[in-house]
């Protein structure tokens, strides 16, 4: 039985947002296909999320150098670790987030920094960094209103890019996908090209 971790970065209601409608579709034909796994969402516009500032940073490096910390720092580096021994526990994982301003909504961001540590999700060597989590299955739901997989706004694609490449960075190389694009630069395609992805999310969760 697995442990099952979807984490969504919109606030939205699914009615008003697509990679929300994504994670919906998902996690409801996960649920029906794997009734005995444990399934833990994380709502990250919910969430405690405390900016990554300068307290947290030196928390975490005092507690890698052993150092002593002080209240606010143990505080604040318990709450990134938190959230990195729940991801690190999961066996799956399931994103769900927007493009927004050709980027990442920011709760999401600081959430992947609390992930982002040397020793835990990656470590140091001679050849460069090397990933640690090379036992996690990820699936990446995104939707974004333009066009980005391929013609001239394709290297201003730093939603799912920059993604794919923090868990690459983790070790984690073959995260499967599910993408929505382009169903606000072409309205009257948009009804048909939003079902495609939720069709496309709800048969992908019936086989991860
Ligand atoms: C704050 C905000 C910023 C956005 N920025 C972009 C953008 O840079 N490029 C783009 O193609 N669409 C942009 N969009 C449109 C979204 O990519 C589109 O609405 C997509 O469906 C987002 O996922 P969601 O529906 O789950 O929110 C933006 C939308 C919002 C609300």
């Amino acid at each position: 039985m697995a442990n099952v971790l979807f984490i969504k970065a919109n606030g939205l209601p699914a009615e008003r947002s697509v990679s929300v409608k994504l994670y919906e579709e998902f996690l409801k034909n996960y649920k029906a296909s794997n009734a005995g796994d444990t399934i833990t969402e994380l709502d990250l516009f919910q969430a405690d999320l405390p900016y990554y500032d300068a307290t947290m940073m030196s928390g975490l490096f005092k507690e890698s150098t052993g150092e002593t910390l002080t209240e606010d720092e143990a505080r604040l580096a318990k709450v990134a670790n938190s959230y990195l021994e729940q991801f690190l526990a999961a066996d799956k994982v399931v994103m769900a987030f927007p493009l927004w301003n050709f980027s990442i909504p920011a709760q999401f961001l600081t959430y992947l920094f609390y992930l982002n540590q040397a020793g835990k999700t990656f470590k140091y060597t001679a050849q460069g960094p090397v990933g640690l989590v090379t036992d996690k299955e990820v699936v990446l739901l995104n939707a974004r209103g333009g066009v980005y997989s391929d013609g001239p706004m394709a290297n201003w694609e730093m939603s799912l890019n920059y993604v794919k490449n923090i868990l690459t960075h983790f070790g984690i190389t073959n995260p499967q996908t599910v993408v929505v694009e382009g169903h606000n630069a072409a309205p009257d395609q948009a009804q048909d090209l939003i079902a495609a992805g939720v069709k496309e999310a709800g048969e992908l969760a019936t086989k991860f």
